[in-house]
């Protein structure tokens, strides 16, 4: 029996780059009947970023909305909101006095944004943000997380920590290790560049239809002339196909692409019917649910009760091998 654990931010509404590289992974690896899939919104790190209280609450509303929509099962799995274990924070602190400043220093979400905004611009939370990730992962004796690639680094460092403590204090912590979907690594975003928020370059999903449209005309291609035959393996709204389409659908686009005689605008068109077909029930899905906020608390309220039930024996363990607790 594995136990799956991932999450994610409450930053924005999740984009196509976070359902591919991690929402639909995590609920097709949740619907194996040998998983326990743990899944969580992490609105405590959102906080490194994020400071309007009211953003967050919608962000929160919007990442469980897209999980559901996505079909996770609340009663076979648990999907929760971070900041409804507190344990967690406990835990962090153990953690942080076994992390190497060094380590910390080195981990690229606080080297790249320190390096770009100066140090003055950058807080100790996010300085220590990989210690509250390997809080999370390790307080439910995860095996398996499923993440992007850019996750790789958090999931060594949450290792070398457990590691450590493991060597200095006996086995109290199961190693886990990274899962990144191969096909899926990077997702490209509208200006071929990896798909985030930061960069202004995603495609919702879960848009209104005509501003699902609209940022998939802005995918930026090249700019041969309709009859020039066209290197699909080089095009954004190719790959972005690619990643959604069957294999005869895509031997279909690559083979109109290198007969020429087709344009960029119909190739997106082509990627936005796809994107609408494979969507549809998920927009469904996730309209209903944004329109019914009381449904989702319920469903995080389940996943809080089972969640602590797994923190609160595991930080016991802790605790007890650090020398915390009763001095009798
Ligand atoms: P974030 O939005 O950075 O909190 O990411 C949430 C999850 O989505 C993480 O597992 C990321 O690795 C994954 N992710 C985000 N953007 C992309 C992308 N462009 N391609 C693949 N995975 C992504
Ligand atoms: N840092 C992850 C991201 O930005 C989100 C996250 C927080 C996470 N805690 C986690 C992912 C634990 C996997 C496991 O994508």
């Amino acid at each position: 029996m594995a136990r799956i654990l991932t999450g994610i931010q409450s930053t924005g509404v999740p984009h196509l780059g976070n359902l591919l590289g991690a929402l639909e992974p995590g609920v097709k690896l949740s619907e194996q009947k040998d998983n326990t899939a743990i899944f969580f919104i992490a609105d405590l790190h959102s906080l490194t970023s994020l400071k309007e209280p009211q953003a967050r609450i919608e962000n929160i509303r919007s990442v469980a909305a897209a999980w559901l929509a996505c079909g996770f099962d609340t009663h076979q799995g648990i999907l929760f909101r971070q900041s409804d274990v507190p344990e967690v924070c406990e835990l962090t602190w153990y953690l942080n006095c076994f992390a190497p400043f060094p380590m910390l220093a080195n981990a690229h979400s606080f080297k790249d944004k320190s390096a770009k905004q100066g140090l003055s611009e950058v807080n100790a939370g996010l300085f220590t943000y990989p210690v509250l990730m390997a809080a999370d992962i390790l307080l439910y004796d995860t095996d398996i997380v499923p993440v992007g690639k850019d996750q790789i680094q958090h999931i060594e460092i949450t290792r070398d920590i457990a590691s450590s403590i493991n060597h200095q204090h006996g086995e109290i912590f199961i190693l886990p290790k990274a899962q990144v979907e191969e096909q899926v690594k990077v997702v490209p975003g509208i200006d071929g560049q990896k798909m985030s928020k930061s960069y202004g370059n995603t495609i919702n999903v879960f848009e209104e239809e005509k501003k699902l449209k609209k940022s998939i005309n802005r995918i930026i291609t090249g700019s041969e002339p309709l009859e020039a035959p066209k290197n699909p393996d080089n095009c954004t709204v190719f790959q972005l196909y690619s990643l959604l389409a069957d294999t005869s659908e895509i031997n279909t686009l690559r083979n109109a692409y290198l007969e020429g005689n087709f344009g960029y605008g119909a190739a997106k068109q082509i990627l936005f019917e796809k994107i609408m077909e494979k969507y549809e029930v998920p927009r469904q899905k996730y309209m209903t649910f944004m329109q019914n906020p009381e449904s989702i608390e319920t469903a995080l309220r389940l996943g809080q009760d089972k969640a602590r039930a797994y923190a609160t024996s595991v930080l016991d363990r802790v605790r007890e091998a650090l020398g915390f607790g009763s001095i009798i």
